[in-house]
């Protein structure tokens, strides 16, 4: 396959995975990073693991500004495949919420979409990294007669998130997803769309540099987090609490999809578990409780040096949490979803093991 491939926004968790598996399925890749700064350690790590790969960068230094992808696709006119995974947010206590989330998330996905129209005729299928929060349906969290899957959508509107940092955040990404679809609707656009839709993301970053950087308030840093606590750690133990993926899995629905006409128009829920909320055990449910009981499985060497963790009954605690089914998901990709305990394993392993050479 040597398809040419565009992916946004490649410096970050996610896309540094399916970067990687890009190459190793053979595509060429464009990547796009805000800066030669970010460019640099990736290509050291690719030069290693990839020394056959085909790819280059290109700087897109704000990627919501209005034509900020017109150079790039004017530059590589055989693009076949876009995969954008540029989600910007920029924290400013100063600004509102529309400058910090919702501006952000909708321009960059419209400005995207509109450079592939006017320059990226050859591009067939595009894949977008949304969110679980554009499939939640807060308003029926609790009731087990709803379960939220690929068909489900959040029903918030901006009107309803703009007064409150957390709800924008899921407006927005709600809000980016569906002027996706509504584009390429209303354009008639000739190439596909499908999307990708995870909650809470764990796993091992692709390269230890991202370590570094998972001290954002972020999935990937709750791990850090209940790896720094002690044993008189007095809580919270429910919270965090959501449900979750594991980035390798999350980067596999990005690139599965290029080139299968089955994919075309497909939300895709990546997760572990066939439970449908009721007295099946879904294993993609977590809090902080669970990971820390995790870690100590996975790690019996943090016995007595961590929290035990202090929720009692945690499988009744758990069960509360989002009720949700991705059998759509599950029968188009066939894939076996990582496990949570091997999700916390890999990226605990990684945390230890790059403090240990700190040393
Ligand atoms: C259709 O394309 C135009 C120009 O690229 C864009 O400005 C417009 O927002 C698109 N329509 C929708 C409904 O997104
Ligand atoms: C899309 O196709 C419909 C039906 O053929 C047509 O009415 C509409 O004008 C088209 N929209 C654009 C933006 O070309
Ligand atoms: C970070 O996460 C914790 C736990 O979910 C939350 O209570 C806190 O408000 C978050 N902080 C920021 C700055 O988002
Ligand atoms: C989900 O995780 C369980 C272990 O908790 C595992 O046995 C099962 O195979 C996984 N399910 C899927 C669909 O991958």
């Amino acid at each position: 396959m040597s398809a040419k491939v565009l992916l946004t926004g490649s410096s970050g968790f996610i896309a540094l995975h399916v970067l990687d598996q890009l190459l190793a399925a053979g595509y060429e890749v464009v990547g796009t990073v805000r800066s030669d700064e970010k460019a640099e350690p990736i290509r050291k790590e690719l030069a290693k693991e990839h020394p056959n790969g085909k790819y280059q960068f290109e700087i897109v230094a704000d990627i919501a500004a209005p034509n900020a992808f017109d150079a790039v696709f004017q530059k590589h006119t055989d693009l076949k495949y876009v995969l954008h995974t540029a989600s910007p947010f920029s924290f400013g206590l100063t600004k509102s919420n529309e400058e910090n989330y919702l501006i952000p998330a909708t321009h960059g996905t419209k400005s995207v979409l509109e450079s592939i129209q006017k320059y990226g005729k050859n591009v067939e299928h595009v894949v977008v990294t949304s969110s679980f929060a554009a499939i939640v349906n807060r308003d029926r969290s609790g009731d087990a007669s709803f379960i939220n899957d690929e068909k489900t959508w959040n029903p918030i509107t901006w009107e309803e998130a703009h007064n409150d940092a957390a709800l924008s955040y899921t407006a927005s990404k709600k809000l980016a997803e569906k002027l996706a679809w509504d584009f390429i609707k209303e354009n008639n656009s000739t190439f596909k769309l499908t999307t990708v839709n995870p909650p809470y993301v764990f796993g091992p970053q692709k390269y230890s540099f991202g370590l570094a950087r998972a001290s954002l308030n972020t999935s990937a840093d709750f791990v850090n987090k209940a790896l720094k606590t002690t044993t008189d750690y007095k809580g919270p133990f429910a919270q965090p609490a959501g449900v979750s993926c594991d980035v390798r899995d999350v980067a596999k629905l990005h690139v599965l999809p290029l080139g299968k006409e089955e994919y075309h128009g497909q939300r895709l829920f990546p997760i572990n578990g066939t439970g449908y909320g009721y007295e099946e055990y879904e294993d993609g449910k977590f809090n902080f409780e669970r990971i820390l009981r995790t870690l100590q499985e996975t790690h019996p060497e943090l016995k007595g040096k961590i929290s035990p963790g202090g929720i009692k009954d945690n499988e009744a605690e758990l069960a509360k949490l989002t009720y949700y089914k991705n059998k759509i998901t599950t029968d188009l990709t066939k894939l076996k979803f990582y496990t949570f305990s091997d999700t916390i394993h890999d990226a605990a392993k990684q945390i230890l093991d790059f403090e240990a050479s700190q040393k």
